[in-house]
């Protein structure tokens, strides 16, 4: 049998940290419902900590939620970590998810701490944690840009404490995908009881690279948990796309050979309502949920596509929630697409000759305007049987 790759979904509280995307505790109940449709293995609902509405909006989808394991993001401090644990309790799989900053400039700019508290803290953390609830995520924050030796020890240390999931986060998103899964291959070799903690990824997309990023940390580096958001939403650039992730997995099982347990049929309807509550458009050309991610507009493609849609297409438009791929008609179509247009909107023309006329004023008209809708078709068509 093959891996299972654990979908961590954080578009509630990462994709919220993007500016002006801030949700609403009902807002979040209607996206954590759709996560939970998605069959997404976790969600991240927010920060129980950082605001009484932001606890609420933990608390409710803790609730509410009874298939995905729902999580509270919590620095590294008692009384995060107890708000955490309140907010969840509802809920029928819990996860805190503590984090502290590791690389130098973070411990000693931002923390003003030294590695030595740092490493006390961390794990005084994930034992406090443990008490409180099975399942405890650790991140160091920063871990990319992180002095390898000391986070070494930082991790070693707290799955000592218990931690069950390890989370490597590029915070800043500096990674390039070959050197980011080598580190996460050599803090798994290196650590001697790395194999008692899944081990994550979690990719900031500053440089494009978060997708990419994630999947060299699956590959190269043997993680098993991707940190990711719908739309790729998040802090400055976003973070890792989920829609993108997870159809890279499902469509190059044969590179990954990993199961990946998210019911795709419903990626556009969440992409869809991420947009239209946070009011961030999805720019079109945007793999996967993109107005144009399956349309063909070619009409060499168009063509293709019209004999054998695996000429152009690598996964199917319907998979991921699309009605069907789309065929756009334009200066660029051919004959073909047309005559199969003709037919869906069942117009029959008699003759070859009557096609080939229609298809010409179709051309005509096609020079003028930069998409043919259904009606123009339909108006030529009538205009070409009145003029004859
Ligand atoms: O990017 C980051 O480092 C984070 C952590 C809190 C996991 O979001
Ligand atoms: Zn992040």
């Amino acid at each position: 049998m093959a891996d299972k790759l654990i979908i961590f979904d954080t578009t509630l509280r990462d994709g919220e940290q993007s500016p002006g995307a801030s949700m609403t505790r009902d807002e979040k109940l209607r996206i954590a419902r759709q996560l939970e449709r998605l069959k997404v293995d976790v969600i991240e609902a927010g920060f129980a900590a950082s605001s009484n509405g932001d606890f609420e909006a933990v608390k409710a989808v803790a609730d509410a939620i009874k298939d995905s394991t729902v999580c509270s993001l919590a620095r590294a401090n008692d009384r995060d970590i107890s708000r955490a644990a309140e907010a969840l309790k509802g809920a029928n799989r819990a996860r805190i998810h503590t984090f502290i900053a590791t690389s130098p400039v973070h411990m000693e700019m931002k923390l003003r701490m030294t590695p030595d508290q740092v490493f006390e803290q961390a794990k005084l953390a994930v034992r406090y944690a443990r008490n409180l609830v099975e399942d405890v995520e650790f991140s160091p924050e920063d871990g990319y840009r992180s002095d390898v030796d000391f986070l070494c020890r930082v991790i070693e240390a707290v799955i000592d404490e218990g931690a069950t999931t390890i989370n490597v986060p590029d915070t800043v998103g500096y990674a390039v995908p070959e050197l980011y899964g080598n580190f996460i291959r050599t803090l798994r070799e290196r650590i001697p009881n790395s194999d008692k903690a899944i081990w994550s990824v979690h990719c900031h997309n500053d440089l494009g690279m978060a997708v990419a990023n994630s999947l060299a940390g699956v590959k190269i580096g043997g993680a098993r948990q991707v940190e990711c958001t719908i739309n790729g939403l998040g802090e400055r650039a976003g973070n890792c796309a989920l829609e993108e992730v997870v159809m890279a997995v499902k469509t190059r099982r044969d590179y990954f050979g990993l199961d990946v347990g998210v019911d795709t049929r419903h990626i556009v309807a969440a992409s869809r309502m991420v947009s239209q509550i946070t009011g961030f458009p999805v720019q079109p050309n945007k793999a996967v949920v993109g107005a144009n991610a399956f349309a063909h507009a070619s009409g060499i493609h168009q063509d293709g596509v019209l004999k054998a849609r695996d000429t152009y297409e690598i996964m199917r438009a319907e998979d991921v929630g699309w009605s069907a791929n789309k065929i756009v008609l334009g200066k660029l179509s051919g004959r073909n697409a047309f005559k199969q247009r003709l037919q869906e909107l069942g117009v029959a023309l008699e003759s070859e000759a009557e096609i080939n006329a229609a298809f010409a004023r179709f051309k005509e008209l096609a020079d003028r305007k930069s998409e043919i809708f259904d009606e123009d078709i339909l108006a030529l068509v009538s205009e070409e049987r009145h003029a004859q």
